[in-house]
């Protein structure tokens, strides 16, 4: 059987924490789309690990695997591993051979198009970690495969083919001397690139980490394994159903959860979606929000004065919302209930987890954009295009808020213990999904979840 764990909204819904909550109960945990973008936090005994490539699975010793959908930096999964070996984890991760490798050169470009892009207000403020331009060498048929990482004759030839393209993109596209860039070293050097990608070639296969996944997953299933599928990012920032072009260049919905792992879609289908859900909405990257409290510049320079700056700064510093690498605050906003209907639809789930319960409170009201108004008529769900998107004004409704209590207390007595108002405002969101919560988060910990139903 299988459980899919997807995030709702604009990644960062706390995926990391519900996947270690129910992966107790798992065998193997797969990632099956994007790559080192992720960031995927998991708190046990006090201890935070941020992973953003090895599934979360690993810090309960389970086997992870990065399926075919992913796109893998082998600096970042090496470094990873070894990481976590310092921490005296033993992680045994599984890479499929059909999925891509993020080069050098893919970080180089996303950064320099996203310099361009500025200009037009089109950057979507990626994390740089050349995951748009892996995928789209993918589509463009001109990727580097981890199965050619295992025959230097064919890494070889592909490398010979497509760095002289990116030399002359650099050159003459971008006018940029591809032999002027210093971070990363090498990184339009055919010899240099094909010498170290050789050598994690021969890592991969002398620690055994390649696998066909879907064929190693669809026997795992038949030999009763359980199988839980960890989703990066989040719907909205998914390249077909989110806000294009402020997106990722993956398919973090459900669907991908199939195609990104080599399971057919009726085994999937077969087993439970979840949507992880934070209880606010929190964004890193560019792009309209219709329900976003006041406004990121002023509150960074410390001159936000209005009600909402503050609410914005209380949520901010009680969710620790500052983006991981760069610390720079996240931009904070009400839940947006058409981006959850959305959602809701995109990938049918069948439960909903909802984190960050704890944050919100002491606030005195929570509001809710409960539906948007555009041009003059009230819409239920995400209108398709995102200048549309710009445009909505939100319906809010307003629930009282809740105070802050001894969250480990009422997350070991359960759902009931909640405060009266935050069930309250949980009910709402199940009702307007139809959809039944699972989990409620009510801190980072481990302990600090509340489990309504176990998936598994
Ligand atoms: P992911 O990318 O969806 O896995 O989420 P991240 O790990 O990037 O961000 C979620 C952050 O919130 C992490 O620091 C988590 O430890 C933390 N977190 C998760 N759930 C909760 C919750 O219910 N309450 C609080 N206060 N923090 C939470
Ligand atoms: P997790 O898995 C939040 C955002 C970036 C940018 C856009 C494209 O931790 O939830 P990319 O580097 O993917 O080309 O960037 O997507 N983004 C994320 N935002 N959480 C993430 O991952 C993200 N991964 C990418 O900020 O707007
Ligand atoms: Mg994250």
């Amino acid at each position: 059987m299988t459980v899919t764990i997807v995030g709702a909204q604009l990644g960062d819904e706390g995926k990391g924490g519900v996947v270690d909550v129910f992966s107790d109960a798992a065998d193997i945990i797969v990632r099956y789309q994007g790559g080192d973008n992720a960031g995927h936090t998991v708190v046990e005994d006090d201890e935070e690990y941020k992973l953003s490539l090895v599934p979360s699975g690993a810090i309960r010793g389970k086997i992870g695997v990065l399926g075919n959908g992913c796109v893998v930096n082998p600096r970042t999964l090496f470094t990873e591993i070894d990481k976590l070996q310092d921490r005296g984890l033993s992680p045994d991760v599984r890479v499929a051979r059909r999925a891509h490798v993020i080069l050098p050169y893919h970080r180089v470009i996303d950064g320099i198009e996203e310099d361009t892009k500025e200009d037009d207000d089109l950057a979507a403020g990626t994390t740089g970690r050349g995951i748009g331009p892996t995928y789209e060498d993918k589509a463009g048929r001109r990727g580097i495969r981890i199965g050619d990482l295992l025959d230097p004759e064919v890494l070889r030839a592909r490398l010979e083919y497509v760095v002289p393209q990116k030399r002359e993109l650099l050159s003459s596209v971008y006018g940029v001397d591809p032999d002027e860039i210093e971070d990363p070293e090498n990184a339009f050097d055919i010899d240099a690139l094909y010498e170290e990608y050789k050598s994690y070639g021969e890592r991969l296969k002398e620690e055994g980490m390649t696998v066909n996944s879907g064929a190693f997953l669809t026997q795992a299933i038949e030999d009763g394994n359980k199988v839980m599928l960890e989703g990066a990012q989040g719907t909205s920032l998914d390249i077909d159903h989110g806000v294009y072009p402020y997106v990722t260049s993956s398919n973090p919905s459900a669907g991908a959860a199939s195609v990104g792992t080599g399971l057919g879609v009726t085994t999937v289908g077969q087993g439970e979606v979840i949507g992880v859900i934070k209880a606010y909405l929190s964004r890193v990257g560019t792009g309209p929000l219709p329900t976003e409290l006041g406004d990121i510049d002023e509150q960074t320079a410390g001159s936000g004065t209005t009600a909402e700056d503050e609410i914005a700064s209380y949520i901010r510093d009680r969710g620790g919302e500052y983006g991981t690498v760069t610390g720079r605050p996240r931009r904070v906003g009400w839940i947006d209930m058409p981006m959850l209907r959305h959602a809701t639809r995109t990938n049918g789930f069948t439960g909903i987890a909802v984190n960050h319960i704890d944050v919100l409170a002491g606030l005195e009201t929570v509001k809710v954009g409960h539906s948007y108004t555009l041009d003059g008529e009230e819409q239920l769900t995400m209108p398709t295009t995102t200048e549309e998107w710009g445009q909505c004004e939100p319906n809010y409704r307003e629930f009282d808020g809740w105070d802050d209590v001894d969250w480990k207390q009422v997350s070991e007595q359960g759902y009931e213990a909640l405060p009266e108002n935050a069930q309250e405002y949980l009910d709402y969101i199940s009702s307007e999904l139809s959809v039944p919560v699972y989990a409620v988060g009510v801190g980072a910990e481990r302990d600090e979840t509340i489990i309504r139903k176990h998936p598994f």
